[in-house]
């Protein structure tokens, strides 16, 4: 996703610097290439060595070591960058940047920069609040530098109060905001359910389905991106909230029921990819089943098939689920089309290679209410999130 962008990253010297290592992560992920500026301060909170080797790239600190690039470093750096962002951003940094101080490599690199330059202050709350340092925020916010202001919460000094930094996800955001992505979702509102549910039999045993999420964690990620308002609500996954989403963690489809239920009013569009489990054990026992010499037999019920649910309160709305099938896939696919009144359904055939649960691709047919069949070849789960997203994109609505 940022294939190709040039991300300098500045770490001053504040105890959130461990939290700058999130970010280094999270920007290669999204295959961006990542050069790291420390202060001679923030090298002695982390070591340049965890951002070399999380970022893969040389780490300056001295503006005087042997240079690595052919031009004179700070210049090179300076000229590379697509982004430069500052986090965190300490009160001495910011300063620094607001009057034109230039005496290290990380403020010599950003006088001398023509790119966006974002900056995240962190610090305590007494120093965050001190004039001095509202008024050089607002001196750069005036000069057109992004600020991402920080949260409010219990400080690593005790203090409780605003200058926490930002969840690295939040910062992530503002990256790609920078960068220019389209912005062709902006005023929509999206709901995504993503991952499995989970059915407890007792208090240790579960039913459940090989669903990784993987599929409606892209949708969210890349609905956020495109500029949408996106709530997640997601079963039990390993993965982390893409930027930009506010995620509601459940675990059974009853509680899933419960959250789209409560979300469903303020959304525009809805994107149904969890792989919600039809049948709930019909006692949850409240301690541990025991042991027998004979069989057990598990009577189970159905849970609310939520899509339906939704199917028949759907109004004006978008409404897009998913199918997986063994069997017949576009005939069983059509037929949930008209069942729970969707504007289309992406139906994942679980015997193509390379399709389905676990794995980073997927192949899907849509299918519309008229029946029309549109067969998107294997391709990452992020590419096919952005195709159905534009076939949302594409619906009028009367
Ligand atoms: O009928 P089937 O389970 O194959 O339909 C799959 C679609 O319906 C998916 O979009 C899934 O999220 C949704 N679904 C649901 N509630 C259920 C079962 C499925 O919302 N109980």
């Amino acid at each position: 996703m940022l294939k190709g962008k040039k991300i300098i990253l500045g770490v001053s010297g504040g105890i959130a610097a461990y939290k700058a290592c999130e970010l280094v992560s999270r920007l290669k992920k999204l295959n961006a290439e990542v050069h790291v500026i420390m202060t001679a301060s923030a090298a002695k909170f982390v070591t340049p060595l965890t951002f070399q080797s999380l970022s893969l790239n040389q780490v300056v600190v001295d503006m005087f070591e042997a240079p690595n690039y052919w031009e004179i470093e700070h210049i090179s750096l300076a000229k590379l960058a697509d982004v430069i962002v500052v986090a965190p951003a300490t009160a001495n940094i910011i300063g620094k940047l607001a009057n034109g101080i230039a005496d290290d490599m990380l403020s010599t690199t950003i006088m001398a920069t023509r790119a966006k330059v974002i900056i995240a202050p962190a610090m305590n709350t007494n120093m965050y609040e001190n004039p001095v340092l509202q008024r050089n925020i607002r001196l750069l916010s005036e000069l057109g530098y992004t600020i991402v202001p920080p949260d409010e919460g219990r400080l690593a000094c005790g203090d409780v109060g605003k200058g926490r930094m930002p969840d690295p996800s939040v910062i992530e955001k503002s990256i790609i905001d920078l960068l220019n992505f389209r912005q062709d979702m902006k005023g929509r509102t999206v709901l995504v359910t993503a991952g499995p549910t989970r059915e407890a039999i007792d208090p240790v045993r579960f039913i459940s389905n090989n669903s990784t999420g993987k599929m409606g964690y892209a949708i969210a990620g890349q609905a956020a991106l495109r500029g949408a308002k996106v709530y997640l609500v997601s079963g039990p996954t390993i993965l982390d909230a893409p930027a930009g989403v506010e995620k509601y963690n459940v675990i059974s489809a009853e509680e899933m029921y419960n959250k789209v239920m409560e979300l469903f009013p303020m959304c525009d569009i809805v994107i149904k990819a969890a792989a919600v489990a039809d049948y709930a054990p019909m006692t949850s026992y409240s301690q541990k089943v025991k042991k027998l010499d004979s069989e057990l037999e598990l009577k189970l019920k159905r849970n609310p098939d939520i899509l339906y649910e939704l199917g028949k309160i759907k109004g004006n709305r978008i409404l897009v689920g998913f199918a997986m099938e063994t069997e017949n896939l576009v005939e069983n696919a059509a037929e949930k089309v008209k069942k729970k009144n969707l504007d289309f359904i992406a139906a994942n055939d679980l015997n193509e290679e390379g399709a389905g649960f676990a794995v980073d691709t997927n192949a899907v047919k849509l299918i519309d209410r008229e029946g029309n069949v549109e067969s998107i070849p294997l391709k990452t789960k992020h590419e096919v999130a952005d195709i159905i997203l534009d076939r949302i994109m594409n619906i009028k609505r009367t």
